[in-house]
């Protein structure tokens, strides 16, 4: 299907789709750079996500809140350029869609036709149907993001587990049916109990993405960073750690700084 890279098939929003069909589950991950969404390619992840976590994980910030759609783009640009094989789809980010569904509009297609990607998200229900709609109407696939949605923390005020109360999880339910019904090719539900993916999964045809929302949904994400242990301090219940790169890249640097004062580094093979 690619015209650069003839040999790999490139997933699709409808290979998602036609997994929940088979009920193959899907991994996804975040990726933010070049050097790690190639890696993150090769190893065969279907989905990557250029996240708004990059404003945390990438630049520090408290919140998802400050990062803006250049940089944003600037992000997708770089991971676009390595992705041989998965889908990407990127976020829109705070304050690019809410309200306005032109503007929801115009921030979709600035992302779609200055990166490359294929597809974005946008956190919320049945308050941004129409940016969703507008967007979705100018051909561009739409991935829905319900549940913890961290660009509304400041009314949460917790990053705690969302919806359950039984309110909360009737609106959500609702909200993972109209994000069906309007065409929204997949949807991530994040920090939720286990109980009402599992509701939601069986309710709607399209793939659900769990995130802290245990193991009923379609597929999982994580982000990197915190799959490959870099950042020690973030440590929630729902993340598995796959390896210590904290730990190894801290040896690492410790044994170059040895080397170097202890004047090994570099020897007469490492010069000209
Ligand atoms: O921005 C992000 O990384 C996300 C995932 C946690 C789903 O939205």
């Amino acid at each position: 299907m690619s015209i650069h890279t003839p040999d790999i098939k490139r997933v699709t929003t409808h290979i998602i789709q036609e997994m929940k069909i088979r009920g193959e589950k899907i991994s996804c991950l975040t990726a933010y750079d070049y050097s790690m969404a190639g890696i993150v390619d090769a190893a065969g992840v279907e989905l990557i996500l250029v996240g708004d976590s990059a404003s945390n994980v990438m630049a520090g910030h408290e919140t998802t809140l400050p990062i803006t759609i250049d940089q944003m783009i600037y992000h997708a640009t770089s991971v676009v350029r390595a992705v041989k094989r998965a889908l990407v789809v990127v976020d829109l980010p705070f304050g690019s869609y809410q309200g306005n569904s032109r503007e929801a509009l115009n921030s979709a297609i600035r992302i779609m036709k200055e990166s490359g990607a294929h597809a974005v998200k946008l956190e919320g229900g049945l308050e941004i149907k129409d940016s969703i709609t507008r967007i979705l109407s100018a051909g561009v696939p739409v991935m829905g993001h319900l549940g913890l949605t961290p660009q509304s923390i400041y009314k949460f005020g917790t990053y705690t587990v969302r919806a359950r109360q039984e309110t909360e999880a009737q609106k959500l339910l609702e909200d993972a049916k109209m994000l069906e019904e309007v065409g929204c090719f997949s949807m991530v539900l994040e920090k939720i109990p286990a109980s009402l993916t599992k509701k939601v999964s069986e309710s709607v045809t399209i793939p659900t993405i769990g995130i802290g929302a245990g193991q009923h949904a379609d597929g999982q994400i994580l982000v990197l960073h915190d799959l490959l242990g870099i950042n020690k301090a973030f440590k929630p219940r729902f993340l598995r750690r796959y390896a210590d790169l904290n730990g190894i890249m801290t040896d690492a640097i410790s044994n170059y700084i040895k080397d170097v004062k202890g004047k090994s580094f570099p020897n007469e093979q490492e010069s000209y």
